[in-house]
């Protein structure tokens, strides 16, 4: 048994990696940014302790008596009018979070990373994803990082936007061609991964890449998503260079729904072998048609 701390853990991969914890018998100890602590109802009795990633001296304190971090906390899109930029969540953070663990005698650190992060990446998500790797692999701690593709799961900013999409519109944009792949994998896979993690000796020093079983084209996962609701998905493709082009204008108003970053990373496949992971952790993969039957129609 551990007492983990978790950074993220108000958030949608972070809900899944505390009740994992929990189920697993670990003592789980939440960093809870003020104002956020309702979303931790549900969890039950985990241990809660106010920060930020962002001011150092609130992680020390909050590590203290753990035995081990998993750092989740990672932004997908910018805002700089509040000084949330990737620099400062993805690579200030985690040298942050690292230097508290050093300075709190916290040997043990989980450090979630995304598919796609590696030097040269064209995305700036991807490039700081990858600095906030390399500060974790030379931090001296028993690491090991995870890169999952798309995570999806009851309350996810994934299949449920697709699916309300699909429920409500007679038509559904996509941007371009809709042919790049992608291997979604489901949220509890991903988060036994991380809890079973604590206790591998093996799993030190190593990353592995994270995602499901199949891949599928974004027009593909449509098609399974209208055929789970028993809806026909007429899809409308715009033209990615018009995309472009809006995006670079709109991206800083809030409700536009996509940035020029998150462009460069649609255009890439995000596909990955999971079975390293899949067998580190002696996992059993779950098809995306049985995690859409789970989310849809349970
Ligand atoms: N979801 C995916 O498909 C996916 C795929 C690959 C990798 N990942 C990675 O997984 C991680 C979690 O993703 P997610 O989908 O769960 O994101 P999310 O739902 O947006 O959650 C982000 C979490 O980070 C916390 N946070 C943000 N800024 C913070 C700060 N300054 N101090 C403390 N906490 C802060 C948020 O707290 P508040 O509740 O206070 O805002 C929230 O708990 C990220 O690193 C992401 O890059 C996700």
């Amino acid at each position: 048994m551990h007492r983990v701390f978790i950074t993220g853990a108000t958030g949608f991969v972070g809900r899944g990696v505390a009740q994992a914890l929990r189920a697993d018998g670990h003592i789980v100890r939440c960093l809870v940014r003020r104002g956020s602590e309702p979303l931790l109802k549900g969890l039950g009795a985990v241990e809660r302790v106010e920060g930020d990633v962002l001011i150092r001296r609130t992680l020390d304190v909050a590590m203290a008596g753990c035995d081990a971090v998993i750092h989740l906390v990672g932004i997908i899109r910018e805002r700089p009018a509040l000084a949330e930029t990737f620099e400062r969540l993805h690579v200030d953070a985690t040298l942050n979070v690292l230097a508290a663990a050093s300075g709190a005698g916290v040997r043990r650190v989980l450090h979630m990373s995304a598919l796609g992060t590696r030097p040269g990446a064209r995305a700036r998500y991807h490039q700081t994803k990858w600095r906030a790797e390399e500060a974790v692999r030379s931090s001296g701690l028993d690491w090991t990082i995870f890169r999952p593709s798309i995570v999806y799961g009851h309350g996810d900013g994934f299949v449920t936007v697709l699916a309300r999409m699909v429920r409500r519109l007679p038509i559904v944009p996509v941007i371009g061609s809709g042919t790049a792949r992608l291997q979604p994998v489901w949220l509890p896979v991903v988060a036994e991964g991380f809890a079973r993690a604590l206790d591998r000796p093996a799993a030190v020093g190593q990353a592995y890449d994270v995602a499901g079983p199949e891949a599928y084209t974004l027009n593909e996962v449509l098609d399974l998503i209208g055929a789970m609701l028993k809806r026909r998905v007429r899809k409308a493709h715009v033209p990615l260079g018009l995309v472009r082009r809006l995006t670079a204008v709109l991206q800083s108003v809030p409700f536009y729904p996509v940035t020029t970053d998150q462009l460069r990373m649609l255009e890439e496949d995000n596909v990955c072998d999971p079975k390293p992971f899949l067998h580190a952790f002696d996992l059993e993969p779950v098809s995306f048609p049985t995690g859409l039957e789970r989310m849809l129609l349970a």
